[in-house]
């Protein structure tokens, strides 16, 4: 029988019960020894509704009384840094809710502590492990759609405020250290910079399209928001021979019919939506195979859950390999949304100097 891991999960809000703690529970090789919020009541009741044996409202107290080998990140953005910090540097390996920390700076400092104490960091977003990510990976490197001239990618909602069934307060996502590129821009940047590689330039457009937001539901309804953070950003990324990509990371879009990718090819189009049937499409004028419509490549999509990223992990840890999810590539990440807010304020377009 494979290893059963122990993990302590940080951070007892929303994803951690829509996604990890229930999904986790349901793997066989997982055991999940603790809980931790800083607000005490969450971290109790979520020891009690997950059956989590221990609990604690303060991560030094779980780092010291807890014996666990994996800690999972799900805190709120502005703690990464310091509860990733602190995971490390009491020895556990790491897997961590976007973005792991909020500059390159604070990530070289992750990525070189997990090096001298040999810890294996990993990071969501997990698109790099989705079945139809992968595919459209694999479709653009074997050149089925020519050359790829541009793509578009949109990682856009209508705010946190806007969600009918979240009952948290959802200010913390317009402080200065937060906002939409952060929080959603991330997908989009680890999504098209993981099918086409590491861009080389950043341009972006960028600023506070609507000055107040009213949340919308649950214990916070009708509380006003004052962002202190850009809302609305337009990046556009340059890579190799002229290939682009036009990406939208904003809190500005109620609602939208558009697919959230589009990859521009020589030879044919690929189309990605939500909609789970019909995930991806594939566009080709191949004028050598006489063949010019659209198919759908896949009908029948692998299941796939958020968790399979701390599965990834403890794969990557049981056989010595690194994540698919690595430190790098969401430095990388993190050096575009550094880079965009640089470029939105000086009007330039600004290189990049990170690789994965
Ligand atoms: N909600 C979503 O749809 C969603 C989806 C994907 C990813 N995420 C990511 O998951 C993470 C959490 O998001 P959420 O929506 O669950 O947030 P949330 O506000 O619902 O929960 C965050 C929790 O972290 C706790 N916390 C904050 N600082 C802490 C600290 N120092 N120590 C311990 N606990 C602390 C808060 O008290 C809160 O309970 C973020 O990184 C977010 O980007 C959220």
């Amino acid at each position: 029988m494979s290893k059963k891991w122990k993990i302590g999960l940080v951070g007892c809000g929303a994803i951690a019960a829509w996604n990890y703690l229930p999904e986790l529970k349901t793997m066989s090789n997982v055991e999940i020894v603790s809980v931790c919020d800083i607000i005490p009541e969450r971290a109790k009741n979520y020891s009690a509704r997950f059956e989590v044996p221990e609990w604690y409202d303060n991560i030094d107290e779980m780092l010291l009384n807890s014996d666990f080998e994996i800690l999972v990140d799900t805190a709120s953005i502005p703690a990464h840094f310091e509860i990733n910090m602190k995971a490390l540097k009491a020895g556990k390996h790491l897997y961590s809710q976007k973005p792991l920390a909020s500059s390159v700076k604070e990530i070289n400092i992750l990525i070189d502590e997990a090096k001298k104490r040999n810890l294996k960091i990993s990071a969501s977003p997990i698109h790099m492990l989705r079945p139809e990510i992968k595919k459209t990976r694999e479709l653009v490197e074997s050149g089925v759609i020519g050359k790829v001239n541009f793509v578009r990618c949109s990682s856009s909602h209508g705010g946190p405020e806007y969600f009918q069934y979240r009952d948290v307060d959802p200010s913390w996502f317009y402080r200065k250290d937060v906002g939409p590129l952060f929080d959603l821009g991330v997908h989009a940047l680890h999504q098209v910079t993981g099918i086409l590689g590491p861009a080389k330039a950043v341009v972006c457009l960028s600023g506070i399209s609507e000055r107040e937001r009213i949340v919308r539901s649950g214990k916070f309804d009708g509380r006003t928001i004052k962002p202190e953070i850009d809302d609305n950003s337009l990046l556009m990324l340059e890579f190799e021979d002229s290939t682009f990509a036009f990406i939208d990371s904003t809190y500005c879009v109620k609602a939208s019919r558009s697919p959230y990718m589009e990859i521009f090819g020589s030879k044919g189009t690929i189309v990605l939506r939500y909609d789970p049937s019909n995930r991806l499409e594939l566009y080709l004028d191949d004028i050598e195979r006489n063949i010019r419509g659209w198919t759908i490549p896949i009908e029948n999509w692998p299941e796939f859950k958020q968790s399979f990223g701390v599965k990834d992990l403890m794969e990557a840890l049981e056989e010595d390999r690194e994540p698919v999810l690595t430190p790098e590539h969401a430095k990388h990440v993190v050096e575009i949304i550094e880079k965009a807010y640089e470029s939105s304020r000086s009007g330039r377009k600004i290189l990049l100097e990170t690789v994965f």
